[in-house]
């Protein structure tokens, strides 16, 4: 089986709200997949199942064969050390160093010794175009840099899978240009599996092999962008074209 990642069925409410109404989406090796949907239409929700932060209602999730939801903590850890997480925010401490943040995990779930951290560190930094950052506080860097700590924080243990919420959000054209080429160089460089929360068209038309759109809680839509380009569905078609009038609603 090809499925890196397999999303089977899942539903999640929160009290009345229901926000994860039976998808499923199959995310294959080596690919770029992009799930897209409006704000607020379960995004960040589905990825927090993804890396087992989240518990749905029903529904299962399997990374490489294994069911997440039927593990103990300690194997659900072992997974979840396959995958590299940029969040929607940097998250980065900044009491810390940039080295200290891209060290972070390595120190925490790894033997590995200070020599060897060093150059796995600077390794990773120049992997995601960053140099000469290693003693600064992450605050004193711009929002694009932090961005680049963040993922080379993501990317320190050598994940299978590299999962990005909205990285294109809130930075500017060329920046999430820049943001782009990033994705798709370490998803070849590090070979790895991407799957990419937006709602960036532009980014995703640019960078995705396969789109899914969330929509009322479920995959409406899966298939290469062309698919999405051409699709006369009225949601899907409103959505790509950032129209205002059309059935999905803006509220
Ligand atoms: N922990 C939570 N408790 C209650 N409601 C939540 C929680 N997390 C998300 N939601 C709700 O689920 C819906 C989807 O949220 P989210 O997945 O963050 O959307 P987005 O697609 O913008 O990432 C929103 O209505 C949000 O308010
Ligand atoms: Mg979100």
């Amino acid at each position: 089986m090809s499925a890196v990642i397999s999303i089977q069925n899942l539903y999640k409410s929160f009290g009345e709200k229901k926000v994860l109404k039976g998808a499923s989406l199959q995310v294959n090796n080596g690919e770029i997949m992009y799930v897209i949907g409006k704000s607020g239409s379960g995004k960040s929700v589905l990825l927090k199942h993804i890396t087992g932060l989240m518990r749905p209602d029903s529904g299962k999730v399997y990374i490489e064969d294994e069911e997440i939801f039927s593990l103990s903590e300690k194997d659900l850890m072992r997974v979840r050390m396959k995958m590299g997480v940029l969040f929607q925010m940097a998250a980065l401490f900044d009491s810390m160093t940039v080295f200290e943040n891209v060290a972070f995990t390595l120190r925490r779930f790894t033997n590995k010794k200070e020599e060897e951290i060093k150059s796995i560190v600077s390794e990773k930094l120049s992997l995601v175009g960053l140099k000469s950052v290693e003693d600064f506080s992450p605050s004193t860097l711009s929002g694009g840099m932090q961005k680049r700590v963040g993922l080379a924080r993501a990317i320190a243990l050598q994940p299978k899978i590299v999962l990005y919420d909205e990285p294109t959000t809130g930075v500017d054209p060329i920046l999430a240009s820049a943001v782009d080429d990033l994705i798709m160089t370490l998803n070849k460089e590090l070979n790895v599996t991407t799957l990419v929360i937006s709602h960036d068209m532009k980014s995703t038309f640019h960078t995705a092999d396969r789109v899914a759109m969330l929509y009322e809680g479920d995959f409406i839509l899966t298939g290469e962008p062309e698919a999405f380009k051409e699709s006369k569905d009225p949601v899907v078609y409103q959505f790509v074209q950032g129209m205002a009038k059309g059935p999905i609603s803006i509220l």
